[in-house]
């Protein structure tokens, strides 16, 4: 299902709209939790709206998409650092069902394979939230990751690293590899909401409508996916043909 939006901000109000009432329905559901600057405005309306409607999430479990290897939770560019600045610190969470992947783990292949594990024990992710790099990855899957992985290390491509370096000082520290849910880990969640804003992402969004599903584009796997919503804004969705803009879900009342 495709939403179009005008603009960022009811990106993020539609988003935590879904998010809320996922738990209100499952207060300990399971949320799989990106970061990155699409996220960002998305976790500043979730907390607003959280507190605005006094929604408890103290029995919210969360995992997270991906970490950087060699990087400790208090790295301040680390993502379990993003993750306590942009969400968890701000509301009731449990911390101990917070769970990130450890990019410091002794052997990360078995931390890897204990990470998916986990997610399994709890039953599965109930709401995977998804944003999409400029080569179509999700989670760290760079173009060319195996449909049937799970949780991995990734070296990550030079595209990555320099759309990410934003976030670092300077090109070099950004860390050469990450660990990732796998695809296959991706497609297990019930639903799974794709997010991408801005007009840097107008091209691969173009590109997911235009290809077959292809290992070469991971985004594309969404399309097999049966309850995933690609959520756009105006900016985003700039590069869509008609016909498939014909096809976006109108929330006009
Ligand atoms: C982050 C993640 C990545 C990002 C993607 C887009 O946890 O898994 O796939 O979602 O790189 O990043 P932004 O939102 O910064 O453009």
């Amino acid at each position: 299902m495709l939403f179009i939006f005008p603009d960022v901000s009811s990106v993020a109000d539609y988003v935590s709209d879904v998010l809320i009432n996922t738990i209100k329905n499952k207060p300990d559901m399971v949320l799989g939790a990106a970061t990155g600057g699409t996220m960002e405005p998305i976790y500043a309306h979730f907390i607003q709206q959280v507190r605005q409607q006094q929604v408890d999430v103290s029995r919210l479990v969360t995992f997270n998409l991906d970490e950087y290897v060699g990087l400790s939770a208090h790295h301040p560019k680390s993502y379990a650092a993003y993750m306590h600045q942009h969400l968890f610190q701000h509301l009731n969470f449990n911390t101990a069902k917070l769970y990130l992947p450890d990019g410091q783990a002794q052997n990360l292949e078995e931390h890897c394979f204990e990470y998916s594990t986990r997610v399994q024990h709890y039953g599965g992710i109930n709401l995977q939230l998804l944003g999409v790099g400029g080569n179509g990855h999700i989670g760290f899957n760079e173009p060319g990751t195996s449909f049937d992985s799970r949780c991995h290390v990734v070296q990550l491509s030079e595209q990555t690293r320099i759309d990410n370096s934003r976030f670092f000082a300077e090109n070099a520290i950004v860390p050469a590899s990450a660990i990732t849910m796998g695809i296959q880990d991706i497609m297990d969640a019930d639903e799974v909401l794709l997010v991408a804003t801005g007009i840097s992402k107008s091209a691969i969004m173009a590109a997911y409508y235009q290809n077959d599903v292809t290992e070469a584009i991971p985004l594309t796997i969404l399309k097999r996916h049966p309850s995933a919503k690609i959520i756009l804004d105006e900016a985003a969705a700039s590069l869509l043909p008609d016909s498939v803009r014909q096809c976006a879900v109108s929330l006009a009342t």
